[in-house]
């Protein structure tokens, strides 16, 4: 095993699975699956996820609302995915502790970084929810802080594609794929890993990232195997 404690972050997009809204179970029961293989072998599993497939606090504010209150609304979709997610792992047998940012006691603990640990010591899966708890910050920011303050091997993040490709893969057949980029050439090529903040925030802190295709089945143990798969921003 090449990561024994990990930082798993999914967009909220991802558990839409082919549908154009919400989520998507048997996504959802998959995704469960592969993090079943990976928990098997005891690896320490916090996740990160995103609420995009419900609520976007970015476009909100380009409707007019007010962009504070449209983030709010934004962490609280990512607790809905959050509990979805918790719900597929339990039904995958997975033991998992839902930690919120924003209290909300009758449906997760509150956010406890010593509590995180003692969990993930304890073998449970912890989702983070509800981002950071702060308007203006990205659940890949909630992500890389997280990650950060757990002291994870690595940060995995999953997509629809490959990898970190030289231009967007999904418009330009000529874009190829990076197996290994370093931070600094993450920045001079404009590449998009993730926004800013939450890339600076792995950066100095030393905390690689691979991007890697979530949706291919086995990826995630391939991954913890230190098989090469994806990108692995260091
Ligand atoms: P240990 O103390 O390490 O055994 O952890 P534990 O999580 O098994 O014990 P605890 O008594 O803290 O929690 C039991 C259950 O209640 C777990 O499913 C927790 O996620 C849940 N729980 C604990 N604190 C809270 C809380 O503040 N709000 C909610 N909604 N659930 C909580």
């Amino acid at each position: 095993m090449k990561y024994k404690r990990v930082l798993l972050k999914l967009s909220g997009e991802s558990l839409m699975g082919d549908k154009q809204f919400g989520i998507d179970n048997a996504r959802l029961t998959k995704y469960a699956e592969q993090i079943k293989e990976i928990t098997d072998l005891g690896v320490e599993l916090g996740i990160v996820i995103g609420g995009g497939n419900i609520f976007r606090g970015v476009q909100a504010e380009e409707g007019g609302m007010d962009r504070t209150h449209g983030d709010y609304m934004g962490m609280l979709a990512t607790m809905i995915n959050a509990m979805a997610l918790q719900s597929a792992l339990e039904t995958a047998g997975i033991d998992s502790r839902l930690l919120s940012a924003i209290e909300m006691k009758e449906i997760a603990e509150p956010y406890v970084r010593r509590r995180a640990v003692r969990h993930l010591e304890k073998g449970r899966v912890v989702i983070f929810g509800a981002g950071t708890g702060n308007p203006y910050f990205t659940t890949d920011s909630a992500a890389s802080l997280r990650a950060i303050e757990i002291n994870a091997d690595v940060i995995i993040k999953g997509t629809r594609v490959d990898g970190v490709y030289t231009k967007d893969p999904e418009k330009d057949v000529t874009a190829e794929k990076y197996d290994n980029i370093s931070f600094d050439d993450v920045y001079a090529n404009g590449l998009n890993v993730m926004d800013m903040t939450a890339f600076t925030l792995c950066k100095e802190n030393d905390l690689p990232i691979i991007v890697f295709n979530i949706n291919t089945e086995g990826n995630l143990k391939r991954i913890i195997m230190g098989e090469s798969v994806g990108t692995i921003v260091a």
